[in-house]
This record gives structure tokens, sequence and C-alpha cells, in this order.
């Protein structure tokens, strides 16, 4: 059933109070729960308890234990009459569940031996009877008893405040958390876990302890995630003036977790990933990961816990300030141009296909049938753009006392995406009016750009039309910020000469028609402008620029995201260009090598954003220039520009691999970014085709003593079939294949790999001892990154890639429907293919709609992917 969110009503009864009592076991969990209710509603005379896959035992009301009669259980919820003159009343609540058979990850369930739970966005329902929505909040305090020796560690949300043996010899500890909470915050973690333990002070001198749970073995792998959380507490304090609200914030690492980490309150429950790592078990990226996520998970106390949200519809309430947060976080903890670079990268690969596609839809829903489904790269991402935008109209400081009102005014409520627009415009001043648009359209919008030049006056007018292929007819404009500055022929900034922003180089301008012309005088010739710095709002821009222009940009712009942005549209239209051809060893122009060069030779630049700036466009990133999408021809002809790249400067790339190498990297380049360097400088020599960086990839290798370098190695080699190759693949299995998120880089690697036995690599790694859908982490490194990491043998001509991963949507839709959903999306792209293989996406995606017992979850992703 869809479910509309014009059909939002309050909740007919309220619940103040829950105390929770969980009896662990290994042949079934007893939970029972006491709720202390209100009504809320007068002419209600029923109560419509949530509830999922539970076995009632016996439910009671105000003491007295009801009759069978006297209630109606289905699937979904227990159904209580409640007498008009009851006001108040208490239930007594007792169902029986089965963690250790929970394969779904949602509710309570066993992973490793351990009790952990996920309750959002509606797990809590798997765990007893409950009003499961966002805008019912109550006090928790939570019992657990248990094994003493199987779950020494019983944790639960807020502060501890008992812990006895029973008589009986289990163990029961009590929890308690006086912030109300919807229930999708609840946690509660049981088992043998280690801890590894520090402390943070507040800025008003508040103590608070800091642990983390982690699988026995890992202690020594907790390092860069306390030092994140340090790191995130202060930066929350500073920047935003939100301090910490209980005594203890803890985090607990598992290894089988359907998404990244979850914000429950004072207990976040992470997938390990984001949690351990050392340098020689995870990569660079990986480290910058877990301080995201760490961040991300701890803002979410402020925003997502102390304020949340109504109803699911205002899911991007949390999440797209939330990850906005986190991305200024990063921006300030590392390199602020090279983290914009990712954040749109990932925006791009992510978030603008699918507001292309059939599963488009607005920040904000309006509709869903299963809200997991809308998890989703826009409302993270384009939300987190959102907020980005409001705090580029409104400049930091404004930002800010918006941000001071949102919180005076709604801590401790449940709100609307509208109730923090008018906090931010009470709060600032500043009119967001028509800005609230952005909120219910769909599709990335496009701004075409038309420059005009008068020689004779020296005025130039630059004219922007928006547009917005997913609006249809009733297109409405969008206000977007368009930060800009103009650049004369040298590559010098001219400053504005009158408006608000005189004097300066750079500035915002408000775009809020359907088309506007700025007017800029007093030039002597005609200037070049650099539009959307920074990448200041989602859209796609659509301006006449040939390789000169683009080349100019990529060497001179002040602004570092498009100066990298400029060098990525120079290359994507080359490559387009010679796709066109259809002859990749066509030479690349000299204006587009030139500039390479330039990049190549200044050593002023960050190495990290040096690499960034070198590496061409994904194929993916080509691939939506395209009108039909040619995955061969795309992969042929980057590979074939790369190799050019690689032999015109194979001299610069030695040089670069030495220097970035050599342990003494100037003070202002981190680490990370040399090896980013060297490591880029050591795809392009192996693109040459030359032996001996085969060699030099072999030596790295077992040279290395961190993941980074093992990994880049194994990467630069992993399309080739080749004696080195396969030793090494080997070497690596061999020396981890105890940890696993080291081996999920194992069978992650060899799903991206683009050889003739790639099919049947996959289809054997299916069937490898190591490998189960079973594992979240282990089904996305083989099958997830196979869909939508290695385009060439997904859409591999005979369709068995579509139907190797059909087949494991199949098994999931039984397991983990969750999972099984986000796996739909790359067939749903099967518009922008030719006619051949549209039909054999489209015949998959059939298939997947007759599945036996079809999930929610699969038919609302299947169904749109057909069908819209
Ligand atoms: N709120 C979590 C986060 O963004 C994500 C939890 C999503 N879980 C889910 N089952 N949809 O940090
Ligand atoms: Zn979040």
């Amino acid at each position: 059933a869809t479910i509309y969110l014009k059909d939002y009503k309050e909740p007919d009864f309220l619940i103040k109070t829950v105390d929770l009592t969980v009896e662990l076991g290994e042949a079934d969990t007893i939970v029972t729960s006491r709720l202390d209710l209100a009504r809320n509603n007068a002419a209600a005379k029923k109560l419509s308890l949530n509830g999922e896959y539970l076995e009632l035992v016996s439910v009671a009301m105000d003491g007295r234990t009801l009759e069978a009669a006297e209630y109606e259980v289905d699937g979904k919820h227990l159904t209580l009459n409640i007498p008009a003159k009851t006001d108040g009343f208490h239930l007594d609540i007792k169902t029986r569940i089965k963690p250790q058979e929970n394969t779904a990850l949602e509710g309570l369930y066993k992973s490793s031996g351990n009790f952990c739970t996920q309750c959002e966005a509606q797990g809590f329902r798997r765990i007893t009877y409950y009003l499961d929505r966002p805008d019912v909040m109550a006090v928790f305090t939570t019992t657990i008893i248990g094994d003493a020796t199987r779950y020494p560690v019983m944790l639960s949300n807020g502060n501890l405040t008992a812990e006895k043996i029973l008589s009986d010899g289990r163990k029961s500890v009590t929890w308690h958390d006086p912030h109300p909470k919807p229930a999708y915050l609840f946690a509660l973690v049981a088992g043998d876990l280690a801890m590894v333990e520090d402390s943070f002070t507040t800025r008003s001198g508040r103590d608070i302890k800091l642990r983390i749970f982690v699988e026995k073995g890992n202690e020594d792998k907790c390092g860069h995630a306390m030092t994140s959380l340090k790191k995130s507490m202060k930066w929350d304090e500073e920047k935003y003036g939100r301090e910490y609200d209980l005594d203890i914030f803890m985090i607990v690492a598992v290894s089988d977790f359907n998404m990244g980490a979850m914000e429950n309150k004072g207990l976040n429950v992470f997938n390990s990933k984001y949690v351990l790592a050392s340098p020689e078990t995870a990569t660079d990226a990986d480290f910058d990961g877990i301080e995201s996520v760490i961040a991300h998970e701890y803002f979410h106390n402020w925003t997502g816990n102390r304020i949340t949200c109504r109803d699911w519809f205002q899911l991007t309430l949390k999440e797209g300030l939330t990850v906005f947060r986190d991305q200024q976080f990063s921006a300030d903890m590392n390199s602020a141009a090279v983290q914009r670079i990712g954040d749109v990268q990932r925006l791009r690969a992510a978030q603008f296909p699918e507001d292309a596609g059939p599963l488009a839809h607005p920040i904000q829903p309006q509709s869903y049938v299963e809200i997991n489904n809308f998890y989703t790269a826009t409302v993270y991402e384009k939300g987190a753009e959102v907020i980005r935008m409001i705090h580029t109209l409104l400049g930091e400081e404004k930002f800010r006392k918006g941000m001071d009102l949102y919180f005076e005014r709604h801590d401790g409520q449940a709100v609307t995406t509208e109730e923090f627009v008018s906090a931010l415009e009470g709060g600032s001043g500043v009119d967001l009016t028509q800005f609230r648009r952005w909120y219910v359209t769909p599709g990335t919008p496009e701004i075409t750009v038309n420059e005009k030049f008068d020689e004779k006056t020296g005025t130039y007018k630059l004219t922007l039309q928006q547009s917005n292929a997913k609006a249809g007819a009733d297109f409405k404009p969008l206000h977007i910020p368009l930060r800009m500055g103009l650049l004369d022929e040298n590559g010098k900034a001219i400053a504005f000469t009158e408006g608000p922003f005189k004097g300066k180089n750079s500035g915002v301008f408000d775009l809020t028609k359907k088309r506007e012309t700025f007017t800029f005088a007093g030039l002597k010739s005609p200037p070049r402008a650099s539009l959307f710095r920074g990448f200041s709002a989602p859209i796609k821009i659509n301006q006449q620029m040939d390789d000169r222009d683009l080349a100019f940009f990529f060497a001179k712009d002040e602004d570092l995201f498009n100066r990298w942005d400029a060098g990525q549209r120079l290359a994507n239209n080359i490559i387009l260009k010679q796709i066109e051809k259809q002859d990749e060893t066509a030479a690349l122009p000299e204006a587009f090598m030139e500039a390479f060069a330039d990049i190549l030779a200044d050593k002023d630049l960050d190495r990290a954003f040096t690499a960034a700036a070198l590496t061409l466009p994904g194929e993916q990133d080509i691939a939506q220039k395209m009108p039909v999408v040619d995955v061969d021809a795309i992969h042929k002809v980057r590979e074939g520009a790369r190799r050019q790249i690689g032999l015109r400067f194979e001299e610069e790339w030695r040089r670069l691999y030495d220097e970035c190498s050599c342990a003494a990297a100037p003070a202002n380049q981190p680490e990370s970014s040399s090896r980013k360097l060297k490591n880029t400088a050591l795809t392009y020599l192996i693109a040459t085709g030359k032996e001996d960086y085969v060699g030099l990839a072999d030596r790295q290798y077992r040279a290395s003593d961190n993941m980074t370098d093992s990994v880049a190695a194994l990467s630069g080699l992993k399309d080739i079939t080749h004696p080195v190759r396969e030793a090494l693949f080997a070497d690596y299995y061999d020396k981890w294949q105890k940890d696993a998120l080291v081996i999920d880089k194992w069978f992650m690697l060899q799903a991206m790999a683009v050889r003739a036995s790639t099919i049947a690599d996959v289809k054997a790694l299916m069937d490898h001892p190591a490998f189960t859908l079973r594992n979240p982490n282990r089904m996305r490194s083989l099958i997830g990154a196979f869909a939508s990491g290695n385009p060439v043998y997904f859409h591999e001509r005979s369709g068995e890639g579509y139907r190797i991963l059909s087949g494991v949507i199949a098994a999931l839709n039984k397991t983990n429907p969750q999972i099984a959903a986000r796996l739909v999306a790359p067939l749903g792209q099967w518009r922008r293919y030719d006619a051949e293989r549209q039909g054999l996406m489209t015949a998959e995606l059939e298939k997947i709609l007759k599945l036996p017992d079809l999930s929610d979850h699969v038919y609302e992703m299947a169904n749109k992917s057909l069908h819209n």
C-alpha cells in the first residue's frame, strides 16, 4: 500500500514512558514492556499498535490481562478498544521473538554471536508492539537479562542505573535515557565484546565517558574512530554551539549491518567498516570514511535526536542537514577543495542518475511504499546540497543565527522541513519563500548560459536560463545561488565594480527567474566567467566552451573546485569526441596535453588535488553525457586516453612516483596526499602497457607497509592477465583471510576487473568458501561492486551480468529485502542503453516482479523501475 504525506494525522495516543525488559535466550527472547499511554484525540475508539514478526504472549490493560476476544492481532497490528472516557492508562505487553533467525537485520538480531538492534526506520515493531512512528516520543528504561558469561556486556541508551546478578545466576542491567525519543532511536547490544575507553571534557566542563565496543582482538583498531569522535565533539561545540548531553557516549562495531551506521541515542551502532582501521588494514579512503561517518552519527545527536522528524517524509530534515554538517566538518579537518570535489563526485555518480531516472523523487518525497527505499542519494546528498545552498544564500553568520533559532525553538520536538526553513528564515531575516521549491522538485535543474560582450560600451551580459527535464508543464523556477567571478584574458581576477560585491573577486548572485541577465560594465575586454564556484548549486551547466576555454579555466581559475571541474569537462568533451570518431588511438588534442603538463609541473598544489585533477572522469560519468550509453566504446576510448597520457608524460610520472614515495614529504603535504598522487602516477605508468611497470606494482605491493599502497598495486593490475597479478591476488588472500574487511577489498577488486574472464570470475567468486550473501558488506563487495562499478561486464552483451544480479535479488528478497531492493537501481537505468540491452534488462525486472513472496521493498523498486 502506498503511504502519502498529505494523509499525515497526529497520533491518537501518545506514549509517555516505556519500561522494557528483554530476556535474551538462545531459543528465543522474551520482551516485556509497560507502556504509559495518554489520549491525544478525544474521538479515538481504538488503539492500533504496530508489530511484525512477533508472537504475542499476553497483553494487560491497567493490570488486567485481556481475553483473546478483547483485542485483534494480525501480521502488522495489535488493536485494542479504548473506552471513550479513558484518558491515561497503561499496557503490559509480552512478546516472544527469535533474533537468531532474523536475517533481515532489522529489529533485534544476532551478528557474530552478539545481539544488536537496528530500529530505523521501522525495526522497533519487530521487537514489541508499539506506536512505531517518530512523532511518538517516550522516556525509555531498559532492563536486559541474560547469561553473564555469553553476554558480559549489555548496553542500551542513556545512563546505566542498575546492574545485578539474579537468583537464577543471570545478569540484569538497567539503562535509563532521560531524553524522550522515538522508538527508531532505541538500541540494545549484548555480547562478549572488548572495550576501548577515553573521555572528553565539554566546554562547560562536564566529563563524558567515551567507549567503543568491538569484537575481541580488534581493540588496536579503534584509535582513529576515537580521535574522530573527539574531534567531532569539539567541532560541534565550536561551530554550532552544541554540547553533548549524556554522561556516556558509546559506539558498537558490528560486522553484519545493512547500512553504514546508526545514531541511536547515546549508543551508536556501526558497520565495523566505519570503525576499525589500522594503516596495515585500511586505506586512506577508509580512514576518511570513518572520520566522516563517526562525525555524521555524532552530529545526529542534535540534528536528528534532540530535534527529530515528525514523520518519515521529513527524513531529509535530519539526513540532508547532518550530511551537510559532516561535509563541513571534513572540509575543516582536511583539504576543503579536495573534500568538495569528493562530495560532488559522489553526488554526480549516485544522485544525478537517480534524479534522471525512473526512481527520481524530490528530497521530500510525497509518497512511498517502503520507507527504507527512501534512504537515497537524493534525500541524503542532494538534501545536503539544499542545506548548503541555504548556507550560501544566508552567509556563515546568518546561517548560524538561523540554526540557533532552530535549536532554540524545536529542541525536544519532532518537526517538519517547513519548520526548519521557517526557523532559518526567522533567525536570519532572509526570505526563503521561493527557495522552498527545492524540497518538492525532482530532477536536476539545467542552466543554459549565454554571454554577450559589447566592445563599444565595455558591457558584459551574462544570461542564464533554467530548465528541468523532470518538471514537465508545471515548471517553476528555483531560487539558485550562483557563486561566480570574472577573469581577464590572463586569468587574473577582475574585481566587481558595482553592486553588493563591489571590490570583491567573487560573489553570490540570486537566480530566481526562468531567464535572468546580469550586466557587468566598465570592462576593457570580454571577461571569462567562472560560474557556480565550489559547485554552489546541484545543477548541470550547459555552456558553449571550446577546448581552449576549458583549458584556460583548468590552468587559471582561483576557485579550485572549478579548476578541477574545467579539467573534467575538458576530458569529457575530448573522450566523447573520440567515441564519435570511433578511434581510441586518435591523438589527444594539444590544448589538453598542455593543460595536463601545467598541472603536473605545479608543485604548490596539494598533491591530493593534483591527483584528482589528473584523473580522467570515470566511465559512468562519461556515460551520463551520452544519449545512448555505449559501455564498450567508453572503456576503450578512456583506456586509450590513459595510455597516451601515460606515454606522453612517462618521465614525469616516474619522477612524481619517486618524489611521492620519498618519506620526507613537504610539510604542507599530508602523507595520504602523497600516496594518492604516487598511486595516480602508478596507474598511468601501468597504462603505458610496458612490462616494467607491472614489476613496479609488484615491488610496491611487496614492499608496502600500508593498505593504501597494497590495494593501489592490486587495483593497477586488476584488468590484466599476467602471472604477477595472479600471484599477488593469491598472496593477499592468504595473508588476510582472517580479516573480513580486508577480504572485502579482494572481492571488490576482482568484481571490478575488466578482462575477458570477468563474468566467469565473478561466478566462481560467488562459490568461493569466503563468499556469503548473508553478510551485507561481503555481498556488496562482490555483487554491488560488479553491478555498480563494472559497467563493461555488468552490461555484457549476453545479459549474463543482469542475470547474475537478478538471481541475487531473488535470493535476498527472502532473507534481507532491504538489501535486495537496493540492488535494483542498476537495472532501473535500462532506458539509457541500446534496444538489445533494454530488452535484457527489462526482462530481468519482469522476472523479479513475478517472484513468489515478493517483498514490498523489492516490488516498489522493480515496479517503478519498469513503469515510471
Ligand atoms: N540514520 C542512519 C544514518 O544516516 C541510517 C539508517 C538507515 N537504516 C535503514 N534501515 N534505512 O546515519
Ligand atoms: Zn544520517
